[in-house]
């Protein structure tokens, strides 16, 4: 295989002999309209040794602008950008027909939703819509791509989790709960795919500063919660909100550094299954790692949030300067 060559014409390379070892890898993203999918398709396709040929895809290609100007002269060369939902069959299909042989060398699985809000005044339909995005979306591209990564036995799937889907998070538990599921499928899926010399990889990011958080608060101010109690509505908009608030302004991320820890990720030989993007987060998610049985995890949450909120925006300070910070897995 390695000293095949063949002539890549269609792919937006000029017609030359190519080394099938040095052909670009095709690269599928989804939801590439904003944030982490928009950064990383453009970092890939800019890449200097020209090593990927980037799919950047988006349910509504109405909001193509911000990454097609992005994309420069990349835009047409080593990206390009196609339609896809990740809740639709035949979105999917119609995707993949698209590409050249319907060949995918690496899936990135980054589209997502959140939820946020007390349980008890969130739809059955709401909680519904992001297992049906943040996991059966992940899925449903997956079981698409492997039966062809599988007969090439090799590729890689990289899947945009969270540290959310290391740790439940309060007023967060459907999100939280959809990437728990990712991570437990995806751990699952990695040890049969190694016999076909594919890697997975699960990306946890902790809070990054993108549309993401702003679609959240839009959709909480707007809410009503029906069937919460007032002391429930009193903690969500009074203690969880405005911690989340401190948490973002005070450790998170920009979607630049989370693309560039996913770029680095693709281009490894030998990926890792797990990998965090924000060392600043790290402290936080050690809560869990040092305690198995989950108490300590629980009741410092519980305290930090309830009983010494000037603790915790002092805490969270202290992580943003780097004071406090620790690395509990290798990089
Ligand atoms: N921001 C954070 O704090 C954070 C932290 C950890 C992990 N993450 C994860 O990072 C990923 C990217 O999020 P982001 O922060 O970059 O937020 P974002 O800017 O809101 O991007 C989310 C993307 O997913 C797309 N999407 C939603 N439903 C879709 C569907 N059915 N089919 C195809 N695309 C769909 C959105 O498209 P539309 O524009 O059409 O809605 C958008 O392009 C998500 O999986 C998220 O869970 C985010």
């Amino acid at each position: 295989m390695g000293g095949r060559s063949q002539v890549l014409a269609s792919r937006g390379h000029p017609s030359r002999e190519i080394n099938m070892a040095d052909a670009p890898r095709t690269v599928l993203i989804s939801g590439c309209s904003s944030g982490i999918g928009l950064e990383l398709a453009v970092q890939l396709a800019h890449d200097h040794r020209q090593r990927y040929q980037v799919v950047a895809t988006m349910r509504d290609l109405g909001k193509k602008g911000a990454l097609e100007a992005a994309a420069g002269e990349a835009l047409g060369q080593t990206l390009t950008v196609a339609q896809l939902d990740v809740c639709s069959d035949e979105s999917v299909a119609q995707c993949l027909s698209c590409i050249q042989g319907g060949e995918v060398d690496v899936l990135v699985n980054n589209a997502g939703v959140g939820l946020v809000g007390p349980l008890e005044g969130l739809s059955l339909a709401a909680m519904q819509n992001v297992f049906d995005t943040n996991f059966f979306g992940a899925v449903r591209l997956v079981r698409a791509v492997l039966p062809g990564m599988k007969k090439r036995r090799k590729g890689h799937i990289v899947v945009v989790s969270s540290v959310m889907g290391l740790q439940g998070v309060v007023f967060n538990e459907v999100y939280a709960a959809s990437k728990f599921a990712l991570e437990g499928f995806f751990e699952s899926l990695a040890v049969q795919l190694l016999q076909f010399n594919i890697f997975i990889t699960l990306v946890e990011p902790g809070p990054v500063v993108t549309d993401f958080e702003g679609k959240l608060l839009e959709q909480v101010s707007t809410a009503e919660f029906p069937d919460t109690d007032p002391d429930t509505l009193h903690y969500f908009r009074d203690f969880y909100l405005p911690a989340s608030r401190e948490l973002f302004r005070s450790v998170g991320q920009s979607p630049q550094d989370v693309a560039q820890v996913i770029v680095k990720v693709i281009s490894s030989p030998r990926p890792p299954l797990r990998r965090q993007t924000n060392a600043r987060y790290t402290p936080l998610a050690a809560l869990k790692a040092v305690d198995p049985s989950g108490s300590l995890y629980v009741r410092t949450s519980h305290r930090l949030l309830f009983r010494w909120t000037r603790f915790l925006n002092l805490g969270l300070r202290c992580l943003a300067c780097g004071c406090l910070r620790i690395r509990i897995w290798p990089r």
